[in-house]
């Protein structure tokens, strides 16, 4: 299998998390890709017409993405077991989905601020994106943590490359203070050597 890989995504370092975590690194081969919406550059648009990654090129030469299905093909085929039966797994997939809308808010908040034309940025729609993370954090401190406290999953490991966005993009924003319970949490999940072998920069 070949991953189209930047260090620097969180999608993609969701998908490194879980082969680490599952003892699988040696089964994908990681193909450097670079590029961003106003300039696709190396991304791979012949396997993914959005132009993003992470995308997965299957030994039968068929492709999948995004991050979700991606995932849910790796726990398939490694039989990792990061997505439990229902009726866990509904909150399992609720927490990945909130972690991947923190991951895109931060991603879109970097193009507007890197990638798109200086004349053209809205500090107004930087600050909405972050409301928007600030919201997701939130709902996870009050409804999640015990959940996160539970065995590795897919929910767990979403929100490790959503947190360690964060802190490379925006270490400036104070998301923990009045989150005490996350932030214990992810001091403790930073530490994994699947976590310390993917960090970005
Ligand atoms: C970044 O550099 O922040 C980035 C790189 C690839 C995808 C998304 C974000």
């Amino acid at each position: 299998m070949r991953l189209y890989h930047a260090p620097a995504s969180p999608f993609v370092r969701k998908v490194m998390i879980l082969l680490h975590e599952a003892g699988a690194v040696g089964q994908v081969t990681l193909v450097a890709a670079a590029g961003n919406p106003m300039d696709p550059g190396t991304m791979p648009l012949d396997r993914n017409p959005l132009g993003k990654i992470p995308a997965l090129e299957r030994d039968n030469g068929t492709t999948l993405y995004d991050s979700r299905v991606i995932c849910r093909y790796l726990d398939e085929t490694l039989q990792a077991g990061f997505y439990p039966p229902a009726p866990h797994l509904w909150e399992t997939l609720v927490i990945e989905a909130t972690a991947d809308g923190i991951a895109d808010a931060a991603v879109l908040m970097r193009y507007e601020d890197h990638v798109r034309p200086e004349a053209s940025r809205s500090p107004e729609w930087v600050a909405a994106q972050w409301s928007k993370v600030e919201r997701a954090l939130t709902a996870i401190e009050s409804r999640w943590i015990s959940h996160l406290a539970g065995p590795l999953d897919m929910g767990q490991i979403a929100l490790g490359a959503a947190l360690g966005y964060l802190d490379f993009r925006q270490p400036q924003r104070d998301w923990r203070g009045t989150r005490p319970a996350l932030a214990d949490w992810w001091a403790g999940f930073a530490l994994r050597p699947a976590m310390v072998a993917t960090q970005p920069g």
